[in-house]
């Protein structure tokens, strides 16, 4: 557990309810602080005359003297003492913030007042109940205090208790506090009857809702900014007007900065909190961070949403009851940190509807999830009805930026549905597709399945004809969408999904005036294939550039000042771009399963992820401070966290690093699906770029062109300290290197079915050469033969088992991402 002292000293702010706005002085030096008054001058008096000297070591002043020296020592003996203890203590303590619900007591208004007679009189008796549950429990001996921070009404009616536990285990010295065995000492005493068949129980004399209890773990420093020793710019907010915006702006250009916002409204509202923009250092919250919790105390289970990166687009979030906590912390700004935004009460909403489609007239309305366009809760729950006119029609959903596919064994991360009694696992995309439920009624429910709040989701809808989903002469792509036939294996990915472009045999140009497109793999190829040789037309092929023009590698001429490395591609083939990103020389290669020793320093841009301390994923350098690799290797709370992370580079053998750099960000693609690994791609900075001297032992590998196409047969390697065979319980001490093939697409799509147009496979389809457990997110490096450079055309992602027959290693298809990686590491144009 974090004990970070955050005693924020800012001066601020001025809060009024119809126009909130905190502001906040920095003050780097320290405040003024209140003087004491200052004495009345004394006219010296004339001292009296003494007429007899009395000698002033006699024995009643020596004892005098004695007694006043031996109170000083005292005095200053049990002060330090008590600093000692309490310096201790605090380093020792542990702090638990927790809620629960007390259905028997009504809310008084008073109790918004802390000083309040009756705020004071509830808080005792909690703590009173609270204290008896743990000094009776088996980690009394730990137990020091509880503290009531809000009382507060909420939408189930009674009172909502937010509190603190503190505990001091004496040389904790980085032991955690069981934050479990808490909660359950909590939970455990409350009474709750069988016969009554509802959550609440008794707990002494309160009547407490089982199923509202939460406990977690916190932070000191949040325990001193809302108990009230340190407040810095906390402030709490009530706000009762339903249409009103409440303002909510809070910055600074140096100093520290942590502010806890509570925000109230009349029980049976909501609160919407919208963030128009976020300054912050990026660096995945680990000191900076803008936090929305579904409570009044930052309790990590209720967690609604965090912004970890300076975001300047609007995105609002819906509280659950009728209160939200806002934190933003930013330690040690340094340049402009703030957040600019605004809140509002909102009336409950409730998510269902009854739709009657009318007779295919293509998509003719919307339905969205709850609080559209804010960012839908935790706990939401829609159900739609669709009714169409005829029985030969069915009901069509176009889902914007998102997916549903069949619910396997393992629960869904983003959504899941039940239609017409068959369930679907939701997923985020970055295109739209198109779902056909071939029934006249059709009866949708939607569970929210995310632990925290979920971005806002669109679907439009309209009827169909079962019979005939796509009008004749339209191809039916794997996303949903019908598109013309002439348009199937063009070269162009018309379909997202690229369901267009597999199973295509032999490629058949389209030369008619609308369907023709230079980038076709057929233009400037040599050979008109158009009947009218359009395909050649602007070609180049053969004839010199001027010296003013640059020659592409399809050997079309463009202007020198717009080609080689402006960051644009402007060769039909990214030719103008290739090699601008990386080392230019190509390490003599001297240089898993089925795999060899590789030679030492034979693949520079390798690189070994530790996750406490020991192997776990591999990455590529590709800049001096970024790394690229699987999105997989980071998912979950505690994966997904960087600083339990180190980066090893210039390795050879595990543990015998070059450079080894903690890892300061990692950024996970948003798309991320954990249940088909589309879109494993993440990237990371390393918190020390590795240093120029070492640029023999590392050296970055070279992005692919944005959309460059791979060729099936050519030879490319896969590296790693994974393990050997599927059945070792470890990995290999030395690097190793395994030459593949690269995998035709519709090959792999018919091997293993579910091969997104992100993917792209490679092996040997007799199995044996492959990348295994611990190889994931480290390089499929092919060496491009037109100038021998490196190019990181795939990151190891997954697999069945390991290199077994016909079942080739699908790695993430790099070339897709190029935008997403220039997005995050501008560095690299
Ligand atoms: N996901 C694996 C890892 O954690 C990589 C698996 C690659 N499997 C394969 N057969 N190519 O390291």
């Amino acid at each position: 557990m974090e004990n970070q002292d955050s005693d924020s000293r800012l001066d601020c702010c001025s809060s009024f309810i119809s126009n909130i706005s905190v502001q906040v002085v920095s003050a780097p030096g320290k405040l003024p602080g209140r003087r004491p008054p200052r004495k009345p001058i004394s006219r010296a008096k004339p001292k009296k005359q003494l007429n007899k000297k009395a000698p002033f070591w006699n024995v009643q002043n020596k004892i005098i003297l004695f007694t006043v020296f031996l109170f000083i020592l005292a005095v200053t003996a049990w002060t330090l003492l008590w600093l000692y203890i309490r310096e201790t203590e605090s380093r020792d303590a542990f702090y638990f913030a927790g809620m629960f619900r007390i259905t028997n007591i009504e809310f008084l208004p008073e109790y918004r007042q802390k000083e309040s007679r009756e705020f004071l009189s509830v808080a005792r008796t909690v703590q009173q109940v609270i204290n008896l549950v743990y000094t009776t429990s088996a980690f009394s001996r730990f137990y020091r205090q509880s503290v009531v921070a809000d009382v507060s009404s909420n939408n189930k009616g009674g009172l909502l208790v937010h509190f603190w536990l503190v505990f001091v285990m004496p040389h904790a010295k980085g032991h955690v506090f069981c934050e479990d065995c808490v909660a359950a000492i909590l939970k455990d005493s409350i009474q709750t009857s069988v016969v009554n068949r509802t959550s609440v129980g008794k707990l002494q004399g309160l009547a407490v809702d089982m199923d509202s209890v939460v406990l977690n773990a916190g932070l000191r420093s949040d325990y001193s900014s809302t108990i009230g020793s340190d407040k810095g710019c906390s402030r709490d907010f009530y706000a009762d007007h339903l249409s009103l915006r409440y303002p909510l702006e809070v910055s600074t250009t140096s100093g520290r900065l942590t502010c806890h916002f509570k925000l109230v409204a009349t029980a049976g509202h909501l609160i919407r909190f919208s963030v128009e923009s976020v300054q912050i250092e990026a660096d995945n919250c680990v000191t900076d961070s803008l936090t929305i919790y579904d409570s009044l105390l930052p309790i990590r289970s209720t967690v609604l949403y965090r912004i970890c990166e300076p975001a300047r687009t609007l995105k609002s979030f819906v509280s659950t009851n009728n209160l939200m906590l806002v934190t933003f912390k930013s330690p040690q700004a340094w340049r402009l940190s703030g957040i600019r935004a605004y809140f509002e009460v909102i009336p409950e909403q409730k998510c269902e509807n009854t739709v009657l489609v009318k007779e295919i007239t293509g998509f003719e309305g919307k339905i969205s999830s709850p609080y559209y366009p804010s960012y839908y809760p935790p706990k939401c729950k829609c159900t739609w009805k669709f009714q169409s006119p005829l029985s030969t029609l069915g009901i069509a959903l176009k889902f914007h930026n998102y997916s549903i596919t069949k619910k396997s064994v393992r629960g869904c991360d983003h959504g899941w549905w039940e239609i017409n009694e068959h369930m679907y696992c939701g997923s985020y995309m970055d295109h739209q597709t198109i779902f056909r439920v071939p029934s006249s009624l059709v009866h949708i429910q939607l569970q929210c399945s995310s632990r925290l709040s979920d971005k806002p989701l669109l679907v439009e809808y309209g009827s169909y004809n079962i019979s005939q989903p796509c009008p004749v002469g339209s191809f039916r792509c794997s996303s949903g969408f019908c598109v013309p036939l002439a348009q199937r294996c063009d070269g162009v990915n018309d379909c997202f999904d690229e369901s267009d472009e597999l199973f295509c045999g032999t490629l058949q140009p389209a030369c008619n005036a609308s369907s023709f497109r230079r980038h076709s793999a057929l233009t400037c190829d040599g050979f008109p294939d158009c009947e009218d040789g359009r395909d050649e037309r602007d070609c180049t092929r053969g004839i010199p550039c001027n010296n003013r023009t640059f020659k592409c590698g399809n050997d079309v001429c463009i202007r020198k000042q717009n080609a080689k490395c402006d960051g644009n591609v402007d060769c039909p083939d990214g030719s103008d771009e290739e090699g601008c990103s990386c080392s230019s020389s190509s390490p003599t290669l001297h240089r898993i399963i089925g795999g060899t020793d590789t030679r030492e320093g034979g693949w520079p841009w390798q690189v070994s992820l530790h996750f406490v301390g020991s192997a776990y994923c591999g990455a590529s350098v590709i800049s001096r401070e970024w790394l690229l690799s699987a999105a997989h290797c980071f998912h979950g709370s505690r994966l997904s966290d960087p600083t339990p992370w180190t980066a090893h580079l210039g390795m050879y053998v595990q543990g015998s690093a070059k450079f080894v750099s903690p890892v300061r960000r990692i950024v996970v693609h948003e798309y991320y699906n954990s249940q088909t690994f589309d879109y494993d791609i993440a990237l990371l900075q390393l918190r020390v770029a590795w240093p120029e001297a070492l640029k023999q032992l590392i050296q970055p590998i070279c992005i692919p062109p944005a959309g460059q196409k791979v060729h099936s047969g050519e030879k490319c390697w896969v590296t790693g300290w994974g393990r050997r065979h599927e059945a070792d319980n470890k990995g290999s001490p030395v690097l190793q290197q395994a030459e593949v093939e690269l995998i035709d697409q519709t090959l792999c799509v018919s091997t293993y079915g579910i091969i997104t147009s992100r993917m792209l496979c490679a092996g040997v389809m007799s199995g044996k050469k492959d990348a295994c457990r611990g190889d994931s997110g480290g390089p499929l490096s092919c060496r491009r033969k037109s100038d021998g450079k490196w190019i990181l055309t795939g990151i190891v992602s997954w697999g069945h088992g390991c290199g077994r027959p016909n079942f080739p290693g699908v790695y993430t298809r790099v070339s897709n991402f190029v935008p997403w990686i220039h997005k995050y590491v501008p560095s690299l144009l």
